[in-house]
């Protein structure tokens, strides 16, 4: 796999697109193990998660729901520190098991803000899926219920993460070069 250019900046490959799959697949099994018969609400987070949520969805085996919101925090490579919701939620929470579906849980201050927002709702359970977290960048105490890979403080791109809008069609995950 070769390098790419995105806007001003070069990225390396790093997780090949068989690995994230064999991943996503594994994630789906089990999440349809311990959600059989409760019928989950998988809320995904735009726009990073469309397409990991639109592949660990794909996979279940149960009876499952799925809505997405819309919420941002990134400009650039950093994270700003102001969350807006642009897209809100229409679904009743209330006694539903809740999964949110996140592309990657970086500082944590997305969910910091959201969770408070969905409990008010008193769901039945609220759980989380992140396809990729970075414990070192973590500023607030959230935990992934289901992982995909652990990676290092650093800036990635493809899978449906972007850097300034561009990026998320790459099939693969890459890696800021030289960062
Ligand atoms: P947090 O609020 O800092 O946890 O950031 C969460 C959101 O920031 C993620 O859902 C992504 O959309 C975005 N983000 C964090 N790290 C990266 C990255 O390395 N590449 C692209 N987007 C990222
Ligand atoms: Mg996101």
């Amino acid at each position: 796999m070769a390098d790419v250019q995105v806007h001003d900046k070069v990225f390396t490959p790093f997780i090949h697109q068989e690995t994230i799959q064999e991943c996503v697949a594994a994630l789906a099994l089990q999440i349809s193990a311990d959600f059989a018969g409760k019928k989950p609400l998988l809320i995904g987070i735009l726009n990073g998660s469309f397409i990991f949520a639109a592949d660990l969805f794909r996979q279940l085996t149960i009876e499952a729901e799925i809505s997405f919101v819309k919420l941002n925090s990134y400009k650039g490579i950093a994270s700003s520190g102001n969350i807006s919701t642009t897209m809100g939620l229409e679904e009743n929470l209330q006694d539903r098991h809740v999964i949110i579906v996140e592309d990657i849980l970086d500082t944590g201050r997305t969910l910091n803000a959201f969770i408070p927002e969905l409990s008010l709702q008193q769901p039945a359970s609220l759980s989380i899926a992140a396809l990729l977290t970075k414990p070192s960048a973590l500023l607030f105490d959230i935990k992934a219920n289901y992982i995909g890979f652990e990676i290092d403080n650093k800036f990635v791109i493809g899978y449906g993460l972007d850097y300034d809008g561009l990026g998320r069609n790459l099939p693969a995950l890459y890696v800021l070069k030289d960062q």
